[in-house]
């Protein structure tokens, strides 16, 4: 498929129209779309719609497309499946790639101690499961999230999750046993560094809940939805080690950072910290539904035979895919491109950042990249600017998403396939944005 934007109409196209129109009547309100365009094919960094336009991907299907749409190996791979079997259940009669999937995870994750893996469907799923697992191993029940945290939409994950609107409003009662510890949020936290935040955050635990209590600490080690956040350097390592001093099972939530995502096959990695369960998904098998939990074997082998599973967890076909993922990421090198590409656009948006004053803070790592937008002046949010930035950009034919509590974070999540040249090219595009919204501020 050619690299490269295309208009083809004013966006959305009379087609898309009518799809959203046919959309608006047969599918549940409350299932919202970012872009008011429907996708007729995708490979590399490019989605085209169904009226013939090309759009810059900055969004990988909120990071899922890491090693790009329709990536050839793993397009072979799950047609070389779907040929021989669908779907037997693996708990019913067990097959190879998932064992497959599950020896080169716990080769993967961080640390070199025995682990183990099961492999779930969606990303809150196997939160629930990391949470279920730490529960039976530590005979304890409370867990700890963090602010901005998200987590999911089932009902656990709901509790987990910080944001009230849209994700949990009106959807309760929630999970019990849930608690909220404040994070590092460098941008917005003044002086006080790693560490600090850490004893900030586990101190507030002991008084609150009692560390005698608590299961598991769960924690992203970027904040995705929550806006991007890097906690300050030490962070969490500080709270790994609380949770190895009090018997508490440190969960990492790499649903959004993990699979070559920020420069490195696990974000936890950039801090050298070792999670005793590591929750994986999104990037994970190329847009087939699969996730997972890897973690040390003592903790994962806690729950009783029958007590994990599901009808579709680790599907054939998903873990087709998920193999295919992992050899496209070694042989392409695309840990390495992960980092070039926060280069590329850590070094164009910081020098936006000179010209343009609401561009309050440039965060994030390899891939995963954010620019928090403020009021001039100071770091009041300005949701208003970001929605007005990111609507230029759909109109301009380049995918990009939003986020934060606050929702005044753009967000850039290019498959790491793209190229530079469209990069750049989308890159220019938000440029022109800013300007285009400065509303005679900037
Ligand atoms: C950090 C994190 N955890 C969990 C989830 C939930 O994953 P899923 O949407 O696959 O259930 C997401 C999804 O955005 C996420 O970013």
């Amino acid at each position: 498929m050619p690299q490269r934007r295309h208009l083809a109409t004013t966006i959305p196209g009379p087609r898309s129209q009518q799809l959203m129109a046919a959309k608006q009547t047969a599918v549940a309100l409350g299932v919202g779309t970012t872009m008011p365009v429907f996708a007729a094919r995708a490979a590399g960094g490019v989605v085209e719609d169904v009226d013939g336009n090309v759009l810059i991907d900055l969004g990988s299907g909120i990071a899922v497309t890491t090693v790009g749409s329709s990536a050839p190996r793993v397009v072979d791979a799950v047609r070389d499946q779907v040929g021989r079997f669908t779907h037997t259940c693996f708990m019913v009669t067990p097959y190879e790639s998932y064992v497959q999937v599950a020896t080169r995870l716990n080769a993967l994750a961080p640390g070199t101690h025995e682990k183990r893996t099961a492999l779930f469907n969606s990303g809150a799923e196997a939160v629930e499961n990391a949470i279920k697992i730490a529960r039976v191993h530590t005979g304890r029940q409370a867990v700890v999230a963090f602010d901005h945290a998200y987590h999911g939409r089932t009902n656990l994950t709901m509790a987990l999750t910080a944001k009230s609107m849209p994700y949990k409003h009106g959807f309760g009662p929630f999970a019990p046993e849930v608690y909220r510890a404040p994070l590092s949020y460098p941008y917005r936290d003044g002086d006080i560094d790693g560490t600090a935040a850490a004893r900030r955050a586990t101190s507030l635990i002991e008084k609150q809940v009692g560390a005698d209590n608590v299961a598991a600490v769960i924690i992203e080690p970027i904040q995705g939805e929550g806006g991007f956040i890097v906690p300050a350097a030490g962070f969490l390592a500080a709270l790994a080690a609380w949770c190895r001093d009090n018997g508490v099972i440190f969960i990492a939530d790499e649903v959004q950072t993990g699979f070559a995502r920020t420069g490195a096959m696990f974000a936890c990695e950039h801090e050298n910290v070792v999670p005793d369960l590591l929750v994986s998904a999104k990037g994970i098998a190329g847009g087939l539904p699969l996730s997972a939990v890897t973690g040390r074997a003592d903790v994962m082998d806690a729950p009783h035979v029958g007590g994990l599973g599901g009808t579709y967890g680790g599907n054939p076909l998903a873990c087709a895919a998920a193999l295919a993922v992992m050899d496209t990421i070694e042989a392409d090198g695309l840990i390495g491109r992960a980092r070039q590409i926060e280069t590329l656009m850590t070094g164009r948006l910081r020098d936006l950042q000179t010209r343009q004053s609401r561009l309050g803070d440039v965060r994030g790592r390899g891939a995963m990249i954010a620019v928090e937008i403020v009021h001039p002046g100071g770091t009041d949010p300005d949701p208003d600017t970001t929605k007005a930035v990111a609507a230029f950009a759909h109109a301009h034919g380049v995918i990009v998403l939003t986020c934060g509590t606050h929702g005044n974070v753009l967000r850039f999540l290019p498959p790491l396939t793209i190229s530079d040249d469209l990069l750049h090219e989308a890159l220019d595009i938000i440029e022109a944005a800013f300007d285009a919204t400065a509303g005679g501020h900037a």
